[in-house]
């Protein structure tokens, strides 16, 4: 099938082939002219041959043609100081009263675009959450969740314990977890989003291509690009586990219900410097 959605020039094209190796099911060799030629379903937007094109011979019409700028060499980072950047990050909890400007937080949320995605969906949302009400309501919602989910677990260990069955720690420690966030609250903190900023909850559908990892690598670029503007964030699974499947959250929050939320990051000016990175135990490694 000819295409109509990419095209060559053939002035320009110097024959490489880097397009016809890279993709071989929309580009190659007629009668000693390189073509694209596929039906569009064969294409998923990736750019690499936009990319690998040197002498920008190829036009793909559902891309956009200015936003492919040259390979920057330069940016690069001398491995040691790339593994101290890595070490040096930690979680934040504690933040200045101070707000993140718009134009910060339009920055990070843009360099999500270039984060990779399975069979490159490009499925994942976001929610930039800076409303002060909301977040403390949904701190409150998030603790009164996990104070039923220990009135569960209490009942359910008081049935093993009756049968004279083993408990699961898990199931210990959910029994306690709903208390201790009570107990904080009261005490005046919010141990679900730490009063932060900015919340940054990354969304997807839950029918698309990998979207628990599409919304983890995007926020985990976000978190480590934050850092470069003095931004710290924490990752906070407390959040993303009682919103999952829950309605009236994700309808607080405008995410549409075939959605899910599968990663969540506060974030804000860090209140507290590190002075020295933290041992980690060793990657248990099978070389094979
Ligand atoms: C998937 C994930 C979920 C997390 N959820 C929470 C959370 O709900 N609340 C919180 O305070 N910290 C949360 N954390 C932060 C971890 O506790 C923290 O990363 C860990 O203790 C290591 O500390 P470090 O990030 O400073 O190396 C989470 C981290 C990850 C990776
Ligand atoms: S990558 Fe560009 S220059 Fe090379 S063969 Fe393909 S269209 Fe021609
Ligand atoms: S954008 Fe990717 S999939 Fe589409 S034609 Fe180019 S290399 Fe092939």
């Amino acid at each position: 099938m000819t295409s109509n959605w990419i095209s060559i020039d053939q002035e320009k094209c110097n024959g490489c082939k880097f397009c016809v190796v890279r993709c071989p099911r929309v580009f190659s060799k007629v009668d000693d002219t390189i073509v694209g030629q596929a039906n569009i379903l064969n294409c998923n937007l990736c750019g690499h041959c936009i990319s690998l094109c040197d002498p920008q011979a190829i036009t793909h019409k559902l891309l956009d043609m200015q936003n492919f700028p040259p390979v920057k060499p330069e940016a690069n980072f001398e491995t040691g100081q790339f593994i101290d950047f890595i070490r040096n990050r930690r979680s934040h909890r504690h933040f200045k009263n101070k707000l993140i400007a718009r134009e910060e937080l339009e920055i990070l949320v843009d360099a999500c675009r270039y984060a990779p995605t399975g069979s490159n969906i490009q499925s994942v949302e976001l929610v930039v959450l800076q409303d002060k009400e909301l977040i403390k309501q949904l701190s409150e919602k998030t603790v009164t969740i996990f104070e039923k989910f220990g009135a569960a677990a209490d009942q359910r260990i008081k049935e093993l314990e009756t049968n004279k069955e083993s408990v699961p720690e898990q199931l210990s420690r959910t029994r306690i977890y709903g208390e201790r966030l009570k107990e904080a609250e009261n005490a005046g903190l919010d141990p679900i989003f730490h009063k932060s900023p900015a919340v940054l909850i990354f969304h997807s559908p839950k029918d698309s291509s990998a979207p628990k990892d599409n919304c983890v690598i995007a926020s985990t670029t976000v978190s480590l690009l934050a850092r470069t503007m003095g931004i710290e964030s924490t990752y906070i699974g407390l959040f993303e586990i009682v919103a999952r499947g829950n309605e009236e959250i994700l309808s607080a929050l405008n995410i549409p219900l075939n959605h899910e939320i599968y990663s969540v990051l506060i974030m804000g000016y860090p209140r507290m410097k590190y002075h020295y990175q933290v041992d980690r135990s060793p990657i248990q490694t099978s070389w094979q």
